[in-house]
């Protein structure tokens, strides 16, 4: 937290990027014990805060962030290396103390007799996250705004940063639209602004009609070539943002490139040839690292 407070102390043309991909297989049965997560992003916009212009490449960026994270003044730390270990201070909010959690989501109130899945906390090996501090946080980013991209990995955080936050205070609803995948909320106090855009695959996608799918889960269409205009339009003014994707590409799915059918995973259509669900995970991320390199913030 406080490193991130000196990142405002950077020169106003520093351009924030801040990607964090998680494989959301991993977490989805892990949603209540979310908030421990949410330290990756504040940690890293520390990192990233000092270099006034974008990496060119993914990659080095990434190699950069993960070889030297700095917590606290003269210690460096691969957050990334670490274990779970039992946090007794934990949870930080409830079922009772904050709303964001919702009705699907309310395992207490739906008779989940034990506790102790909401008491773990991250420490990486060499060093100690310190605990979220609130009113810091929100200190932080006055006048600045952050959205969730992605899955609903994407909203468990959102929905966990909005609890971790409401010992201090409780956003209001500013969503541009009623539809529930692309909240907006606002700080009143602090000017801050946190949205969510729901985009499973990141790139643009659909759910075929004509087809359950083998699994019935449902048959999606990919474009893999093709921004999702939901959010990539909607982003230019956000000063950060945290980027989940893929269990999705875990469900049947037919591949596009060019607006043509070049493949499919495991959709059992005749003639079209499975490439497996790492085609499409691979070739998705693409259109967004090549959205990420150009993406311009006017307010950071
Ligand atoms: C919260 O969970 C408790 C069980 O631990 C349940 O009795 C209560 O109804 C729940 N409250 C809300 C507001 O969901
Ligand atoms: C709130 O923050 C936005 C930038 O996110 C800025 O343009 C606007 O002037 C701020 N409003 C106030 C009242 O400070
Ligand atoms: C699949 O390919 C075979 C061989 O080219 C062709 O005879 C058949 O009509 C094709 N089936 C469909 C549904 O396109």
């Amino acid at each position: 937290m406080e490193a991130f407070g000196r990142s405002q102390g950077q020169p106003k043309t520093a351009k924030i990027v801040l990607i964090v991909i998680f494989v959301t297989l991993v977490f989805l049965t892990i949603i209540p014990a979310f908030y421990p997560l949410l330290g990756y992003p504040l940690y890293l916009l520390k990192a990233s805060s000092p270099k006034p212009s974008p990496a060119t490449a993914y990659d080095s960026r990434e190699a950069e962030l993960r070889s030297s994270i700095r917590i606290s003044e003269g210690e460096d730390c691969d957050i990334f290396s670490g274990e779970w270990v039992p946090n007794h201070n934990a949870p930080y909010y409830t079922n009772t103390t904050c709303w964001a959690i919702h009705e699907h989501q309310n395992c207490m109130k739906y008779g989940r007799p034990d506790t102790e899945f909401m008491k773990w906390k991250w420490k990486p090996d060499g060093c100690e996250l310190p605990v979220m501090n609130p009113a810091q946080f929100l200190e932080v980013v006055r006048g600045k705004s952050l959205a969730f991209v992605g899955d609903s990995v994407g909203r468990n955080q959102m929905q966990s940063l909005i609890c971790l936050l409401s010992r201090v205070e409780y956003p209001i609803d500013v969503s541009q639209t009623p539809d529930e995948r692309f909240k907006q909320w606002k700080y009143v106090t602090y000017n801050f602004t946190v949205a969510y855009f729901w985009t499973p695959h990141l790139v643009k996608s659909e759910e075929r009609e004509d087809n359950s799918g083998p699994t019935q889960t449902g048959l999606f269409n990919l474009y893999l070539d093709e921004f999702d205009e939901r959010w990539t339009t909607q982003i230019e003014e956000f000063n950060y943002l945290i980027i989940s994707g893929g269990h999705w590409f875990y469900r049947p799915s037919v591949f596009y490139e060019n607006h043509r059918i070049v493949g499919c995973h495991y959709c059992l259509i005749e003639n079209v040839t499975d490439f497996t669900k790492f085609y499409g995970y691979r070739k998705a991320f693409r259109p967004l690292l090549k959205l990420l390199t150009t993406w311009k913030t006017t307010k950071a």
